[in-house]
């Protein structure tokens, strides 16, 4: 051991100076957050259902998510590669609701250490990211070259994340594949895409694997399918031209089964090559994250009931079969014919049992009707199901009350619902919720301080907690973790920036996104207190004033573009 020889010889000034200088950088490291629940007597508390995390079993994961594109800005620095998403939104903003794009997002590639900080406070146990592969690999092949500033980007994240105490669930692909596989052969339309993927996987198992224990190759690929290849709402935007005239190429009836089929083959083939060449040294984990929205029969008939059994299969069953069984379900094989792409030998193998823990994504359910009226001349993924869905239901009421976006009602229930479903027919799996949120429409009319009072948002989230508690107690659901989306508001796809999903509010106008905590922030951080007593009950009260300016001012026009979920 070295003997201490003091400072180097340098005059006491500099040696202060140095300290003092040292000392910023650490506080600059370190940013001082203030407390989400700063400004109320009483923190606001839920429905009463639950008291905090320890009414769950120890160990259980808290976390909130987020992705890549909606939240790191930075879409052209250091050498990150476009991806289809910048390509759509850039070339296509009138399929934007406000007609912006990712460019900045929420800017978390500069605000990352201050937002760890944030989630620190929050008591989480883990973040869900995503890695934007054309960050890591710009032009998507690996033999085109590495971007190490981005490779490091993603360290320098995961260790703070580490360092901090929350562990990192890393979600290798949500929606953004690289522009350059999209113009070389047509992105996940080709089987070329399955090797570029693999490759990738292989280099963040590479990188990041001695830190990264918890894997998710794909996210909700049915959202990618559905609004990229069905209804061209999203990237890549293709579709029929009879289904959207805004298309321009694509074909409704025959992508989304190819572009399902091969996103499932690299899922596989990410999954097999981590079980070959990693799993025994590095000893992590390998889901997916799969959404669906819960379906009720819209009348007691077999008829209906069959239908939401369709709407559950064709939504749900279209992966949750390949990945346990390595088949589609017999519903699709049925209805789709030819156009439904097929598994040989090895590939069923490969797929069957793919993934360690099953991620699950749930916002919302909707009623399932027989739908006799089938149109041969128009076909498309979302009418192949032979149903008509629906939120309004045969005795004239909606399923649950409409929140804050046209789409979503609350029906925690269909959580409940989902958790059963999944453990009876998918073997029991180890599920994980990945997100599960409320979406809100912005409001401009509204100031940041009435638009940071979300108890709507506290409610969606304590009732849905209590669905998840209940699967596992009432029918022994193996459920680990639950990640609320989203950390803070951030690009809602082609929602653009109009609606928000955060605990942080975000305001897009004054040039600096200040992250304002809403309620449900100091709500969830006292959810997630490790030492909180059960059997507390909290006492609502209003928050005190903070500072009142007005809120976002963003053009609502373009709101006719936004998605109907009336075609469900
Ligand atoms: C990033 O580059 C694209 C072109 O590749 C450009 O359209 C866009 O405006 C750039 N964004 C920023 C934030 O500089
Ligand atoms: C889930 O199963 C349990 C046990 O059968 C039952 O108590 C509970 O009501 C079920 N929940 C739903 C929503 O089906
Ligand atoms: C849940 O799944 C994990 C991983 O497969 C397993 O270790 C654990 O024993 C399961 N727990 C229950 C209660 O089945």
């Amino acid at each position: 051991m070295a003997r201490f020889r003091g400072f180097p010889k340098m005059p006491p000034i500099a040696v202060l100076v140095s300290i003092t200088l040292l000392l910023a950088r650490a506080m600059a490291q370190i940013p001082v957050i203030p407390d989400p629940c700063a400004g109320y007597d009483h923190p606001p508390t839920g429905t009463g259902l639950l008291n905090g995390r320890n009414d769950f079993p120890p160990g259980f994961v808290f976390g909130t998510a987020t992705s890549a594109y909606q939240v790191e800005g930075a879409a052209n620095t250091s050498c990150r590669g476009p991806s289809v998403w910048d390509k759509f939104a850039h070339e296509f903003p009138e399929r934007i609701a406000d007609g912006s794009n990712g460019d900045e997002a929420i800017d978390m590639y500069n605000l990352f250490r201050e937002d760890i900080q944030r989630m620190k406070y929050m008591n989480v146990d883990a973040y869900r990211l995503s890695i934007s592969w054309s960050r890591v690999i710009p032009y998507g092949k690996r033999s085109t070259g590495v971007n190490r500033k981005g490779i490091q980007f993603y360290h320098t994240i995961i260790d703070l994340l580490l360092e901090n105490g929350i562990e990192p669930y890393v979600t290798i692909w949500h929606w953004d594949t690289p522009q350059a596989l999209e113009a070389e052969y047509g992105g996940f339309l080709s089987s070329n895409i399955v090797d570029d993927f693999e490759d990738y996987c292989d280099l963040l198992f590479e990188e990041y694997g001695k830190k990264v224990t918890k894997w998710i190759t794909l996210n909700e690929p049915v959202t990618y399918v559905m609004r990229g290849y069905d209804e061209g709402l999203m990237a890549p935007g293709r579709c029929s031209v009879w289904v959207n005239r805004a298309c321009l190429a694509g074909n409704s009836g025959t992508e989304p089964y190819i572009v399902t089929h091969n996103l499932l083959l690299a899922h596989a083939a990410g999954y097999r090559l981590y079980q070959q060449k990693y799993k025994a040294s590095q000893g992590g984990e390998v889901g997916i994250t799969i959404v669906t929205f819960w379906f009720v029969p819209y009348t007691d008939t077999p008829a209906d009931r069959d239908a939401a059994k369709r709407s559950i299969d064709f939504m749900f069953g279209w992966y949750m079969d390949p990945i346990t069984y390595g088949r589609y379900p017999q519903n699709m094989i049925d209805l789709v014919g030819t156009r439904l792409p097929t598994f040989n030998d090895e590939q069923s193998a490969s797929l069957t049992g793919s993934y360690d823990f099953l991620g699950l994504n749930y916002y919302t359910a909707y009623y399932s009707m027989n739908n006799p009226n089938f149109d041969p001349q128009h076909l498309e993924y979302l009418k192949d199901s032979h149903t008509i869905t629906t939120a309004t239901g045969v005795n004239g009421k909606l399923i649950g009350p409409q929140l804050g976006s046209s789409w979503q009602y609350l029906y925690p229930q269909g959580l409940q619902y989902l958790l059963n479903y999944t453990k009876d027919e998918y073997r029991n799996p180890h599920i994980y919720i990945t997100e599960n949120g409320l979406s809100q429409e912005d409001d401009p009319t509204q100031t940041i301080e009435e638009a940071t009072k979300d108890d709507a948002r506290i409610q969606f989230y304590d009732s849905h907690l209590d669905s998840v508690l209940q699967s596992m107690t009432g029918y022994n659901v193996n459920v680990s973790g639950f990640f609320a989306w989203s950390f803070a508001d951030n690009y809602e796809w082609n929602d653009g920036y109009s609606v928000r999903f955060g605990f942080y509010y975000i305001d897009y106008t004054d040039g600096e996104l200040t992250r304002y905590p809403k309620s449900s922030a100091c709500w969830y951080t006292n959810f997630l207190n490790r030492n909180a007593p059960t059997g507390q009950t909290l006492i609502r009260q209003t928050p005190n004033k903070l500072e009142a300016r007005p809120a976002a001012r963003r053009s609502a026009a373009a709101l006719g573009g936004r998605r109907g979920l009336s075609r469900w």
